[in-house]
């Protein structure tokens, strides 16, 4: 047996320490959003002191020290800047940083919906069925076996489920829209018509709506979904199943939907589409926005552990997976398309056209 190195093992107990306790930096950062801190920050218009960042919160001077303690390990984990301020005290005093106003409720851009979202007890309890779903056969995911039935059946009658699930998927929506707009506007130019399959709230939608006047957009999504969106003169709002058929487009858009399927749903759902959008020449083609898991030694480290988690996460709630591009295009074969180009342009997530 080999000597045991005491240092190293210190190290590794270090290294089990420190993934046990993963929890708590996203349970940091929920509590943080819940409290608004990166707004008051942002409101009190210059660094604040604890003290100053405690009476705004209503706090009790009791747990001025907790509250230290909580913006010690956001500031840790690059939520927010320290400074100090012009007072004699020489109190710590915080400021935001680009990170921290995507937290802030009020910014265009914010992420608030996507991680009260995510974090929500609903999505975390399938977390504790991981090991139970996976020696058992009766469930198809670790969602339906905490929950007795899929995502979407639940978010089909708990109204509380299907809107913070709804704002979650929109809070990206903005920059996405920006990002295609400014990089990739090519892609929309010229066509009659486009269909957001499984369009959500139609947030990203509007956008390319706006920009592309002459062309006429249809968000179809689950009934319950658009049930009482309005659309506007070029926008129009449409609920089914994708499954059972979707509204003919030249060019049908499809952004974060394959992820959350199987190999099988996915093959039927880019052969529904294939039905319905018109031959290359007049346009016709699929839009894909989805992450793409790279050669790992390729990516960055960190951007390959965002991935991977998006990956448990679509295997523990969905059924679904991320993607490499082999396994894209083997799925594109396999529905009958014969040629497609991506484009690195959405950081983590990439657009891909996708010609029949
Ligand atoms: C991960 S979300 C993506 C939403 C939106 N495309 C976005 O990127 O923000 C998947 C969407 O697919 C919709 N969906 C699920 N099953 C569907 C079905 N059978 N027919 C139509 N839409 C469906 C969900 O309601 C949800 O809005």
């Amino acid at each position: 047996m080999r000597l045991i190195n005491l240092d190293e093992l210190l190290e590794a107990q270090a290294h089990v320490w420190n993934h046990t306790f993963r929890f708590i930096s996203s349970m940091s950062l929920k509590c943080a959003v819940e409290l608004q801190i990166p707004d008051i920050i942002h409101n009190h218009g210059q660094a604040m002191n604890l003290s100053d960042l405690a009476l705004a919160l209503g706090i009790h001077h009791s747990k001025l020290h907790c509250l230290h303690r909580l913006m010690r390990i956001l500031f840790h984990s690059g939520f927010f800047a320290e400074s100090k301020t012009n007072s004699t005290d020489q109190q710590r005093a915080y400021v935001l940083t680009t990170v921290s106003h995507l937290l802030r409720k009020d910014y265009p851009l914010s992420s608030t919906p996507f991680i009260l979202g995510m974090l929500d007890p609903v999505l975390l309890k399938p977390w504790q069925y991981l090991s139970y779903w996976f020696q058992n056969l009766d469930h198809p995911t670790a969602f339906s076996a905490a929950h007795g039935e899929s995502m979407w059946d639940y978010a089909g009658h708990e109204p509380r489920v299907n809107h913070f699930f709804n704002d979650a998927m929109a809070s990206d929506g903005l920059l996405a829209a920006s990002v295609v707009l400014s990089k990739c506007k090519g892609v929309f130019e010229g066509l009659k018509s486009v269909v957001d399959v499984g369009g959500g709230t139609g947030i990203i939608t509007k956008v390319f709506a706006k920009a592309f006047p002459q062309t006429e957009f249809t968000v179809f999504d689950l009934p319950h979904v658009v049930h009482g969106l309005q659309g506007c003169e070029n926008l129009n709002y449409l609920g089914g199943n994708m499954f059972e058929g979707v509204p003919h487009g030249d060019m049908i858009m499809l952004k974060w939907i394959l992820h959350t399927w199987s190999d099988q749903d996915c093959i039927k759902i880019l052969e529904r589409c294939k039905e319905e959008i018109g031959k290359k020449e007049n346009g016709g083609k699929i839009v894909i926005m989805q992450m793409i898991i790279e050669n790992q030694e390729l990516d960055e480290h960190q951007s390959t552990e965002t991935k991977l988690s998006f990956d448990m996460g679509m295997m523990v709630c969905l059924g679904g997976q991320e993607r490499s591009e082999q396994q894209w295009s083997k799925l594109f074969a396999h529905a009958g398309f014969a040629h497609y180009e991506i484009y690195h342009i959405l950081g983590l997530t990439c657009l891909i056209e996708l010609f029949p």
